[in-house]
């Protein structure tokens, strides 16, 4: 478990970091997501204890990185924003310094890089020198160093920046299976990839937490209730006052295309309440579907608000 109280960091007069506590649970998937400047790096960097706040703290696993940076640092691998590989060294010289610099004890090295580069799909890269490999090999080369002395937890700083689709499709499916073992914390500033990997997403603009949440209660918090969408194929028969007194269904707006409007209190489902009612109508239910905000919308709306 990872425990973010207070996290602050200034550089001269500017606040980067100002204020963060957040938690993230053994075994989640959290995403960082702000533009560029917001201090999801340097948070980053705070985490992993590279870099010292000027006030809060960083508690793993009930220890304080600041008292114990050595046994938590055992815990965390990190890939920072830009990941430091040699370019004349080959991946396996790359990735036995990576172990000798993480104290993994000498014998257990040679078996813990088999394991890693077959995990990073790159078992047969082992001889290349890093500097003849693409920028999606590097990447992976830079997972595998955060893999090497197999942490608990991953920090993975805009993990797919710089790479071409193929390779960011490859990348994220590589952190997701990753991510059903470990408790990773992710940055990006693409909002598909926050959805698709991670559970719980924490938003941050010029420094300060400005959200922090599963998406889909964000999207649900910040659109004001539960939003659905009915499609009937006889709206005639729809009695609106009927549907109105349900229990915490505050709206229903029917369109001029036949579809209806709903929404429903806040923390309530109303869909299947909802669905027999519509059922018993006769209204020829097509399609009930939840009207969830785009990660943009959200973002948009929580640095905005
Ligand atoms: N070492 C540093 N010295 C001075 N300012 C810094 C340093 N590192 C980051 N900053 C500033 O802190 C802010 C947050 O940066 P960063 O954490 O890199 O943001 P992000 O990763 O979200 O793009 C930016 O305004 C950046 O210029
Ligand atoms: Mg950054």
């Amino acid at each position: 478990m990872i425990q973010i109280e207070n996290l602050t960091k200034r550089f001269g007069q500017h606040v980067a970091v100002n204020g963060i506590s957040f938690t993230v649970g053994r075994g989640e998937t959290m995403g960082l997501l702000g533009p560029n400047g917001a201090g999801k790096t340097t948070m980053m960097r705070m985490i992993t204890g590279y870099l010292p706040p000027n006030d809060g703290r960083v508690v793993i696993d009930g220890l304080d990185m600041f008292d114990q940076p050595s046994e938590v640092k055992k815990r965390i691998g990190y890939l920072p924003e830009q990941p430091p590989v040699y370019m004349d060294l080959t991946v396996r010289e790359y990735l036995e310094f990576a172990a000798r610099i993480r104290a993994l004890p000498g014998n257990r090295v040679k078996r813990q890089i088999e394991l890693v580069v077959e995990r990073c799909g790159i078992s047969d890269k082992l001889g290349r020198l890093i500097g003849n490999l693409s920028k999606g090999y590097r990447q992976r080369v830079g997972l595998a160093q955060a893999l090497v002395h197999n942490p608990d937890i991953l920090i993975l700083d805009e993990p797919t920046v710089g790479l071409d689709p193929v390779q960011i499709v490859e990348i994220r499916e590589l952190v997701r299976e990753l991510g059903r073992e470990r408790t990773v914390i992710l940055s990006s500033h693409i909002m598909q990839e926050i959805t698709t990997i991670c559970e719980k997403v924490a938003i941050i603009n010029q420094g300060k937490l400005v959200a922090f949440d599963s998406i889909a209660n964000l999207s649900s918090a910040m659109s004001g209730g539960q939003r659905l969408t009915a499609i009937v194929s006889r709206p005639g028969n729809v009695d609106r006052a009927r549907l109105l007194s349900l229990p915490h269904l505050l709206s229903v707006e029917s369109r001029p295309d036949g579809y209806l409007d709903i929404l429903g209190e806040r923390g309530w489902d109303v869909r299947e309440p909802l669905a027999r009612e519509l059922y018993e109508m006769d209204s020829g239910l097509l399609e009930l579907r939840l009207v969830s905000l785009t990660l943009e919308e959200v973002f948009l709306k929580a640095i905005t608000s």
